[in-house]
């Protein structure tokens, strides 16, 4: 029987429980130069003294004006290096693998001057209008994504996750909502994730696995259901995805049907759709609070990872104190235990 604290390997990453930090931006880079800061260093290390098996570091953007904000982390340069080695290497110590996001903001970029993304599409009629990439710009942005993630490794990460979801500049190019190109890249709308995808897995070890983070489900009006998901995913799995984070939305202004995340583990039937259809390992995540409700969604073997975000927010020893509520054996610092 699998649970929550089951250990999990997928191809070299082996991970001691199926608790995951989700990426969760922080907003707190100092200089507006992409680097980790201590702020970055204490938020991560403690949720890996807090027991999370896999820590998966906020969306870090490949150029500049790829950020939501000037905020953001980076790793378009070697500079932004050493501030994330410094996290993974103090994540390790503790237990924890640690994976990071890399991600392009596309026409959500908020701090950009102009924004750039598939075709002039905004986001909403508060938004800033972006322009339409070039075809050789597009190329050159899946370039800007392979040394992203060549960076990453250096950087020592055990996992590569590729943001694919929630109306960034991925998810812009496969929805056809946001795509209404011409080009190569318009008539084949999953070709800019799949060159992304071939690029990453070129700079990674064979052993090191590759993850993708997606919508499956758009909430805008006439927007994309999980009969369309499950096939573009399937093309990514072709493309060397080796597991997908599933997620929805974040493409637009939500339709009046579509208010999401009202429900406990309301993106758990997605997962285990994707799962089942492509018969691949997947990660859940949301609303997944409480630890018997994601031990259950390991138990039925809905997912094979369970992300906990807003709740390791409020308390970044949420696995220690799962393990202690559905008893079972974890490591806890040895600070701790008289805690526990
Ligand atoms: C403050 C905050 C920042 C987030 N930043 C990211 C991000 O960088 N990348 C991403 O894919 N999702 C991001 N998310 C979404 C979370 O990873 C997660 O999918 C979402 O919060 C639902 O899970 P939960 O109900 O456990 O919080 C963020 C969420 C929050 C609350």
């Amino acid at each position: 029987m699998k649970d929550l604290f089951s250990p999990y390997t997928i191809k070299g990453l082996e991970l001691k429980n199926r608790v995951v930090m989700p990426p969760m931006c922080q907003y707190s880079v100092d200089k507006k130069d992409g680097v980790a800061t201590e702020w970055h260093y204490t938020h991560y290390v403690s949720r890996a003294v807090g027991g999370a098996g896999l820590i998966i570091i906020e969306m870090t953007d490949v150029e500049p004006d790829g950020r939501i904000s000037d905020l953001d982390l980076g790793l378009w340069s070697d500079e932004q290096i050493p501030a994330l080695k410094r996290i993974v290497d103090a994540c390790h110590s503790y237990g924890a693998k640690v994976g990071i996001q890399i991600a392009h903001a596309g026409r959500k970029a908020e701090d950009a001057e102009v924004p750039v993304a598939p075709s002039a599409i905004a986001f909403d009629e508060n938004s800033k209008q972006p322009r339409a990439l070039t075809t050789e710009e597009v190329k050159g942005l899946v370039e800007k994504f392979r040394t992203a993630v060549a960076r990453a490794v250096k950087a020592g990460f055990d996992a590569i996750e590729i943001h694919g979801a929630h109306g960034y500049l991925i998810h812009q190019f496969h929805s056809p909502l946001t795509n209404k190109r011409e080009d190569e890249y318009g008539k084949d709308l999953t070709l800019f994730g799949r060159e992304i995808i071939q690029a990453a897995k070129g700079e990674m070890p064979e052993d090191m696995p590759l993850l993708m983070r997606i919508s499956a489900k758009e909430y805008v009006e006439g927007g994309y259901g999980i009969l369309e998901s499950t096939a573009f995913a399937k093309e990514y799995q072709r493309a060397g995805v080796d597991m997908f984070d599933i997620s929805s939305g974040g493409e637009g202004p939500i339709a009046a049907w579509g208010r999401p995340g009202t429900h406990a583990a309301y993106q758990v039937p997605l997962a285990r759709a994707i799962k089942e259809a492509l018969d691949i390992p997947v990660m859940a995540v949301g609303r997944l609070d409480d630890p018997i409700l994601a031990n259950a969604v390991i138990g039925n073997e809905e997912a094979d990872l369970v992300a906990v975000g807003r709740e390791m927010l409020r308390s970044p020893y949420w696995t220690l104190e799962a393990a202690s509520k559905l008893r079972k054996e974890t490591a806890i610092p040895k600070q701790y235990t008289t805690g526990f």
